[in-house]
């Protein structure tokens, strides 16, 4: 198998189990998926389970390795995770932060460190935020730093939680763009995202999560229908094609308030 298999995958917090039983087609490397669903159906429990972040039963595999079993240094070669938002506090500045996301993996020559680390920033844009405080950055700037530290490794495997959520429009579809080449490069892509019009645009898939297993999987239009966001979202919704033939969705009201 190449690619990201996830195989009877169940994690609870205590007794209450947020994900239940999960299997899901693999995702192919070259491919970018979305995961979807309301808040709190488990989408970055999921994420972080993949990461080894957080316990979880079942098995998560990358081209036949059980991530759970990969000695750390060699995970982190593998695996570039981006959490929904970078902890705050931190007294390093920008290139550094990057470095040390650099060595989680194993030592790197400073100069080779310094050099990869400029090189991945300039090709999000944001070189000159390299010499920056981190705790002096909008909220759209660390997402762009958060996306070099999970990319600066090279990693075969890219989980990205809510990415674009504090990028402003061009932002976001270049951040998009990006994850396009990223996976076309030879990489798996997962990003949780709740703008599913830009998911239809850029997903190859879309997995939508809810009550705790999946609700649908596949291309953006078999997955977003009136059906699903009733059933998911609450919403009664369109799902039109736009003058270009670009999905979008028209929300026309809350079916039920949503607890
Ligand atoms: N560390 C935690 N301890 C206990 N419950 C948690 C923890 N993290 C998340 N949860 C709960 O698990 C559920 C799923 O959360 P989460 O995965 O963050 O949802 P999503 O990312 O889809 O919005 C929520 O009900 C949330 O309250
Ligand atoms: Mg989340």
């Amino acid at each position: 198998m190449s690619g990201l298999s996830i195989r009877d995958v169940s994690i609870r917090y205590g007794k209450r189990v947020v994900i239940r039983d999960l299997t899901l087609p693999d995702l192919p490397a070259g491919q970018v998926t979305v995961l979807a669903g309301p808040n709190a159906a488990g989408k970055s429990t999921l994420l972080r389970a993949v990461a080894q972040l957080g316990p979880h039963a079942g098995r998560i595999m990358l081209d036949d390795a059980d991530l759970a079993r990969l000695p750390g240094p060699q995970r982190a070669r593998l695996v570039g995770f981006m959490p929904q938002s970078l902890p705050s506090g931190s007294s390093l500045i920008v290139l550094e932060s990057i470095i040390a996301a650099l060595r989680a993996a194993g030592e790197t020559p400073a100069a080779q460190a310094d050099a990869q680390a400029m090189a991945v920033l300039d090709r999000l844009g944001i070189g000159a935020l390299a010499l920056n405080p981190l705790d002096q950055l909008s909220g759209g700037q660390r997402q762009l730093v958060s996306l070099a530290q999970a990319i600066v490794r090279n990693p075969r495997l890219l989980l990205l939680d809510e990415p674009t959520s504090a990028l402003d429009l061009a932002r976001q579809v270049r951040l998009l763009a990006e994850l396009r080449r990223l996976a076309a490069e030879g990489r798996v892509v997962v990003a949780v995202l709740h703008d599913l019009a830009l998911a239809a645009q850029w997903a190859d898939r879309i997995v939508v999560l809810h009550q705790g297993g999946i609700h649908s999987d596949g291309p953006p239009e078999k997955v977003l229908t009136p059906a699903m966001l009733a059933e998911v979202y609450g919403v009664e919704a369109r799902v039109e094609r736009c003058s270009r033939g670009n999905l979008t969705i028209l929300i026309d009201r809350e079916l039920a308030p949503v607890p």
